[in-house]
């Protein structure tokens, strides 16, 4: 390439992203998109006849590149950490005691930084030498995905550090989101393609992110803020976490512009409040503030806990609320006939999301809420969580609306409706006579933890059984080809592919089959407890009062539940339709440990990776030791995983001991202690 060429390059590429950066991080442009098209198309004339000109960090590579199989996982040279939260006042004031007395400091100020928590998903840029190599997501913290042809297209971030003495290595920590502004011409697009809407800005940046085609990714507007630092080479380490910002934002990053310097716990709290009056009038989706701890080496000095930070924590918003009219209650039967009331609701936009259904939990809520058919509501919605009504608008309450009754019979099959006495939660007697009782059945039956029936959701079994083709889950493994076929909007493929996964589910282990027969009482960690204690299905079957509640965790009233469940003709039958249909798991196949754990007690919080909760639950039990849902200064140990919350906070103060899942799976190999 003539060296005159190369330097207009150079030149092009420098004018570009100083236009770029102006435009997107600063919010100054400095040009006409005219003038920037123009310098634009000129560098992909040059490219175009000269492709060796073409590199990674030009401007022109922002537009996506060919499809992926999969994404790769890569793993992070500095682990991504989580935070720990805190909900009230109390829980922050708490939060500050402990930094203070780790720094022994008995009176004077910590300084904090306060930035706003974006709701989006964490990601880590990787820069060598000052060109961007690779971008990945938090994933377990460990490793995550790679998903740079994506990050590329976000023109918020430098495809090239703004400086002439780039570091060998810089890895930049944030939050990629999606605008308010984004979000709803996004959905106004999907609407006209007669796509559905995405459900919350989170969501969609998180489908956006993951998409294997990045020129798809490309048409989804995302922003991103940068809010930290992971592997450093070729550079000193800031003094402070506000020095790490103003480097990253000298180096071409976003960085937001709410955050702020707060000295002192009370100066936090009055930062939380403020933008929390401002929440509604900011461009994106904020869920609460993060404090950091300013200085680096105090920060140094605190360390973690767990995956952790000590010297960080989340300071959540109170839940959103929305009021709304509720047009009238309708009764739910559940899996094992609980009847749920569900208020049907004038569609509200709360939290995120419009929501037309909200729970009322039971008989007794709506009594002590004192909730009627046509009052005015406060609707409340926290995250990823059910809404429900919060408490009526007495105020808006005209002429004396009657009181809310149960049914006295169930709304699907007719059958009595029952409450056994020191229950909350009427019942529909019907059983699985019941229709409703039927299809919760089989979806339970079908869903992950149990039978795991890829692609059999929710859905699909409505729909299998509005046209009668399923009554029970024994029904599942005599559906046809054609049966399927004969679904609106099932094509061939995947036909194919659920009767695969039906067939495939055949194989199975006794806890997945204990846990798919959907026993009253009888979640997955007992379903765990049950098949290795008996390990056939026949000793379970035959076993008496006295055997069940040998295990612990198992009391009489799940024990009774279990003898009822086996006791009833209707169950045998199903269970030998199944065994004849090929259904089958090994026996024993859960290894006899030892109880070497007897006398421990444990609490486990946070989300671990390598396993649920309740495994994690199931394989401490048994090993002799009790697991709890609340630390007292009984605990023996507390496990966290990712996003821990106040378990560890209330550990920490009472001195009980806070071990990460590392510990734990040590824990449980075998021959461990
Ligand atoms: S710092 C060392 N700062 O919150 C702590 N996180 O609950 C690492 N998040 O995975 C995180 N805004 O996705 C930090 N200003 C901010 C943040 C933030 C949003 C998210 C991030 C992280 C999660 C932890």
């Amino acid at each position: 390439m003539e060296r005159d060429i190369s330097a207009r390059v150079a030149q092009l590429h420098t004018l570009l992203s100083d236009h770029a950066h102006r435009y997107y991080v600063l919010d100054q442009p400095s040009v006409s998109d005219a003038e920037y098209d123009i310098l634009f198309r000129e560098l992909q004339q040059i490219e175009e006849a000269h492709p060796e000109a073409r590199t990674p960090d030009s401007p022109t590579q922002r537009v996506g590149a060919a499809p992926l199989q999969g994404f790769v996982q890569v793993e992070h040279a500095v682990p991504m950490l989580s935070l720990g939260n805190a909900f009230t006042r109390e829980e922050l004031v708490e939060f500050d005691r402990r930094v203070r007395e780790r720094l022994e400091r008995d009176v004077s100020d910590v300084q904090y930084v306060a930035e706003p928590k974006l709701d989006g998903l964490a990601i880590s840029l990787r820069y060598e030498n000052g060109i961007f190599v690779q971008g990945a997501t938090r994933g377990d913290g460990r490793s995550g995905e790679n998903v740079t042809a994506n990050l590329r297209t976000i023109d918020m971030i430098p495809l090239r550090l703004r400086t002439d003495n780039p570091p060998a290595v810089l890895e930049a920590r944030g939050e990629v989101y999606m605008s308010h502004a984004s979000f709803n011409a996004l959905n106004a697009s999907m609407q006209v393609q007669g796509k559905p809407a995405f459900v919350n800005p989170r969501n969609a940046a998180a489908g956006s992110l993951r998409q294997l085609d990045s020129r798809k990714s490309a048409e989804r507007k995302l922003s991103i803020y940068l809010y930290g630092l992971g592997e450093l080479q070729g550079m000193d380490v800031p003094e402070s976490q506000m020095q790490a910002l103003e480097i990253l934002g000298e180096l071409g990053f976003p960085i937001n512009s709410e955050t702020a310097i707060c000295s002192g716990i009370d100066a936090c709290y009055d930062y939380y409040e403020r933008l929390n009056r401002d929440r509604p009038q900011l461009a994106y989706d904020i869920d609460g503030v993060v404090f950091k701890v300013d200085a680096l080496s105090e920060q140094r000095e605190l360390g973690f806990v767990s995956r952790a930070p000590r010297w960080a924590i989340a300071q959540k918003f109170p839940a959103e609320e929305a009021i709304t009219l509720l047009e009238s209650v309708e009764f739910q039967v559940g899996r094992t006939g609980a009847l749920t009331p569900v208020a049907r609701l004038k569609p509200v936009f709360v939290g995120g999301v419009t929501v037309s259904n909200a729970t009322l939990h039971n008989m007794d809520e709506i009594e002590r809420k004192d909730i009627r058919s046509g009052d005015t509501v406060v609707v409340r919605r926290a995250g990823d969580v059910i809404p429900e009504v919060a408490r009526v608008v007495l105020e808006e309450r005209k002429n004396d609306p009657k009181k809310i009754e149960l049914p006295k019979q169930c709304p699907v099959c007719d059958s009595a409706v029952v409450i056994t006495e020191g229950e909350v939660k009427a019942r529909c007697s019907g059983g699985l006579q019941c229709a409703a009782q039927q299809r919760e059945a089989i979806k339970h039956f079908a869903s992950r933890n149990a039978m795991h029936i890829d692609g059999l959701g929710d859905k699909l079994v409505e729909q299998l059984a509005d046209e009668k083709l399923i009554a029970n889950v024994a029904d599942l493994y005599s559906l046809s080809m054609e049966q399927l076929l004969s679904l609106p909007r099932m094509g061939e493929k995947s036909a194919v592919k659920l009767i695969n996964a039906i067939n495939a589910s055949r194989q199975t282990t006794l806890q997945r089959f204990i846990f798919g027969l959907g026993i009253r009482d009888v979640g997955e960690n007992g379903s765990g407890l049950l098949a290795s204690r008996f390990g056939t299905l026949d000793a379970l079957m035959s076993a008496d009062e006295n055997a069940l509640t040998n295990i612990d965790d198992i009391g009489p009233i799940v024990a009774s539940s279990i003898q009822q469940f086996f006791a009833n003709p209707h169950s045998r039958e199903l269970i030998d339709s199944l065994l004849s249909q090929g259904v089958e798991f090994p026996e024993n196949q859960v290894e006899q440990v030892e109880e070497t754990l007897t006398g421990n007690i444990y609490v486990l919080t946070g989300t671990m990776s390598d396993m649920s909760r309740d495994q994690a639950k199931t394989q401490l039990q048994l090993r002799g030791a009790k697991v709890t849902g609340s630390v007292s200064k009984k605990t023996t140990a507390v496990f966290a995983g990712d996003d821990p919350g106040s378990k560890v906070t209330k550990a920490e103060s009472l001195g009980v001991p806070v071990l990460d899942e590392a510990a734990l799976l040590k824990l449980l190999e075998p021959n461990a202690l």
